[in-house]
């Protein structure tokens, strides 16, 4: 086999973007180059990697299983890169984070704390659902993840760094805002604006009211904290969601937290990475950063009660 790391890196770049034009413009290249190496890679493999089903590309068979591989081989050559700028005690380059999207609400003001301490540091944030994180993970793509919860089956090293209250968000003047102690099959009563399927927030929700054995009206599914946000102020329903989303919203006065019994859902926030990953010295500086001097300005915001 003579293939090229070219090769793999356009091919990549045609998977990712389900199309040639687009893995064209991404690359600076004419899309007839492009084809050319997709068509040399396929001609020494001897397989067919794409088909075409009216306008869209798929991968074949074949195709899924080159792309893992040439994904295996672009984080090793990322680690690599780090392993060496690591021996050359740079100490600077590339932090790679991803991270669950309710995590965007508190993690940017984190990473800028961080970059002042190491200026030099080029931070990638990747803010998507907990399917990719976990996409991510298995596939060794990404320095550190950060998520409600550790998936089950990966073997990763996981620590708590702060607390993720979910509580329920209601318009301020709904006739439960200022009710005390809400008992909770009166939520029974209620509808709920739930986040989509595959989100954190919507699995312990769900978990928690089947455990409390509570019925739950679900009124509308939205992909994003915003949304729903959004749709409670409309007063479309309810909203559960985790507290570091709603910050602007209470002290704006735009939306109340309902004081329903046993609410928050006390959640926490994970840093995590494959076990036996070599972290870059970057990435293990900002792993420690949120393990010891975030997790204590946390301890300190909440009561002792929600630890
Ligand atoms: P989200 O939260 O997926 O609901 O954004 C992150 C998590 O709880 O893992």
């Amino acid at each position: 086999m003579n293939i090229t790391l070219r090769q793999l890196k356009v091919f990549s770049s045609v998977a990712r973007n389900h199309s040639f034009t687009r893995a064209a413009e991404e690359l600076c290249l004419t899309q007839p180059a492009v084809s050319m190496q997709v068509k040399q890679l396929e001609h020494q493999l001897d397989v067919s990697l794409f088909e075409q089903l009216g306008k869209k590309i798929y991968l074949t068979e074949a195709g899924e299983e080159v792309f893992h591989y040439s994904r295996q081989i672009y984080s090793q050559l990322d680690e690599m890169e780090t392993v060496l700028n690591n021996l050359k005690g740079l100490g600077r380059g590339r932090l790679r984070i991803s991270v669950a999207s309710t995590a965007n609400y508190f993690i940017p003001n984190l990473l800028g704390i961080f970059s002042q301490r190491f200026p030099g540091v080029v931070i990638s944030l990747d803010v998507t659902n907990r399917e990719t994180l976990l996409k991510q993970l298995a596939e060794n793509e990404t320095d550190l993840v950060i998520m409600g919860q550790p998936p089950e089956g990966v073997d990763l090293e996981a620590g708590i760094f702060m607390e993720n209250p979910l509580v329920i968000v209601a318009p301020p003047d709904h006739p439960l805002a200022n009710e005390k102690n809400i008992p909770l099959k009166k939520l029974e009563d209620e509808v709920f604006l739930v986040r989509e399927q595959g989100s954190g927030t919507r699995s312990s929700t769900e978990r928690f009211f089947e455990q409390h054995n509570i019925h739950m009206t679900t009124g509308m599914e939205a992909g994003s904290n915003e949304a729903i946000k959004q749709g409670v102020q409309a007063k479309l329903g309810l909203g559960l969601l985790s507290q570091d989303t709603i910050e602007m919203e209470l002290t704006l006065g735009r939306l109340t937290i309902l004081d329903v019994a046993e609410f928050p859902i006390l959640r926490h926030w994970y840093v995590m990475h494959r076990e036996g990953k070599r972290l870059s010295v970057v990435a293990q500086a900002f792993k420690d950063f949120l393990l010891t001097e975030v997790s204590e300005l946390e301890g300190k915001r909440h009561t002792p009660s929600a630890a």
